[in-house]
């Protein structure tokens, strides 16, 4: 076997790809706006294919436009696969997702660079419409790869534009012929910013990630009575707006009754007519929920579903629940989480256990092999936000950490994966 411990990545290279590629959909100031599936997604797409095809990896897109990159190992079988994705919020930063990405492809480089063979095969992938903004649920590519979701029901997914996944996935030619559900990788492990506070605040550098908690988002469509805003007694008001402002409260006030991990977000809210002097018609809300607890996450739907009923009756509206993504929380392998402290403790990192609060494209992998995260830190614990920020040298850390875990996961026998 060779001595693959001293091996680090190129962190000037590292740095250079995160910023070419953050060039493309460029968003106030250092922020970064590649929505799933417009044309700025594909101008990051055939960017980032292009630096996996200079390295003279095999590329395989599947039929949700996944595009998975590897390089042969020594024996044949799945890779042991890294990545993240590329898309990103429209207001996101240069970081979530894309560093995992270029980490991957630069964990590569450094192999190809110094002639070291791996047992297996190793990969890195980007997965489609991981962040779920324009077509929910988030996560959609990895989510059709592990097979939680079949590829011609996501096909149909309509956006918040009205577009069609699957029209516009044509439209920007990353409809593949790979098929889906895809090969379980070897194992897979996702570098990524951690999008909080917590490394930050305790003076730590990587994160080694223990799971992902639960999600579950929904959309509310409020139907009323549009009115004269003089003249209509309050007590005569069918009013949508009034509803989905106590529906949004209501999610702020579960959180505040429950404590602990609970998180709640109303993200978008649109009325109709959207007029200063008309009661509102209509109105659309979404609640994003989420916990470690599945129990406490059911719990807080069932708060959410009881003052549903409450509000349409006492303000006599009709309310349309539907939902967007339901995922319950994914605990990580715990082999895959001990190498990555290992790992850190070899490189002299400081580094700590922790969950995610944002949900990964790991999370569905972990369905179907042995899966682990690596977090660094966030500045200020900022993201989805083009201000998000991780130091250049933390962005290099995280990379070397994975360049190592990948390959004591290459070296090693796992339980219950075929050698
Ligand atoms: C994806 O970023 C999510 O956690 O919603
Ligand atoms: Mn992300
Ligand atoms: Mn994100």
């Amino acid at each position: 076997m060779t001595d693959f411990q001293s091996l680090r990545i190129n962190g000037d290279r590292l740095m250079q790809r995160i910023e070419d590629l953050a060039t493309i959909g460029p968003h106030e100031g250092t922020g970064s706006c590649r929505l799933a599936l417009t044309d700025e997604d594909r101008d990051g797409r055939d960017l980032v294919v292009t630096w996996m095809k200079d390295l003279g990896l095999e590329i395989t897109i599947d039929g949700i436009g996944n595009v998975i990159a590897t390089r042969p190992g020594i024996l044949d079988g799945p890779p042991t696969l890294t990545g993240s994705h590329i898309d990103t919020v429209a207001t996101g930063g240069r970081y979530d997702g894309n560093l995992g990405v270029l980490a991957g492809i630069e964990m590569i480089e450094t192999l190809v660079e110094n002639d070291i063979s791996t047992r297996y095969p190793i990969g890195v992938a980007f997965f489609t419409d991981e962040e779920g903004a324009r077509f929910p649920p988030d996560m959609l590519g990895s989510l059709v790869y592990v097979g939680g979701l079949a590829l011609e029901q996501a096909l149909e997914v309509e956006g918040i534009d009205g577009a069609i996944l699957g029209e516009e996935l044509d439209r920007i030619g990353y409809r593949g012929a790979a098929p889906c559900p895809g090969i379980p990788p070897r194992a897979f492990i996702e570098l990524h910013i951690e999008q909080g506070p917590l490394l930050e605040d305790e003076g730590i550098t990587i994160g080694a990630v223990t799971g992902v908690q639960g999600i579950s988002w929904t959309e509310y469509s409020i139907k009323g009575q549009s009115n004269h805003a003089g003249t209509t007694p309050m007590h005569l008001r069918h009013d949508a707006g009034y509803v989905a402002a106590r529906i949004a409260t209501e999610a702020r006030d579960i959180t505040e009754r429950m404590g602990g991990r609970q998180v709640a977000t109303v993200g978008r809210m649109q009325f109709q007519p959207d007029l200063v002097n008309v009661v509102a018609r209509e109105a659309q809300l979404t609640v994003d929920l989420r916990n470690t607890d599945e129990s406490l996450l059911a719990n807080a739907e069932n708060q959410m579903k009881s003052c549903i009923s409450s509000l349409a009756e006492s303000e006599g509206v009709t309310i349309d629940s539907r939902s967007l993504a339901r995922f319950e929380p994914v605990v990580f392998d715990t082999e895959v989480v001990d190498i990555i402290s290992e790992t850190c403790s070899q490189l002299g990192h400081s580094s700590m256990t922790m969950p995610s609060g944002a949900g990964h494209d790991a999370q569905m992998l972990a369905r179907v092999c042995p899966t682990g995260m690596i977090f660094v830190p966030s500045q200020n614990g900022i993201s989805h936000n083009p201000s998000e920020h991780t130091d250049r040298e933390d962005l290099i850390a995280g990379a070397n950490i994975l360049l190592q875990s990948i390959l004591t996961l290459d070296a090693k026998d796992l339980p219950g994966v075929e050698q």
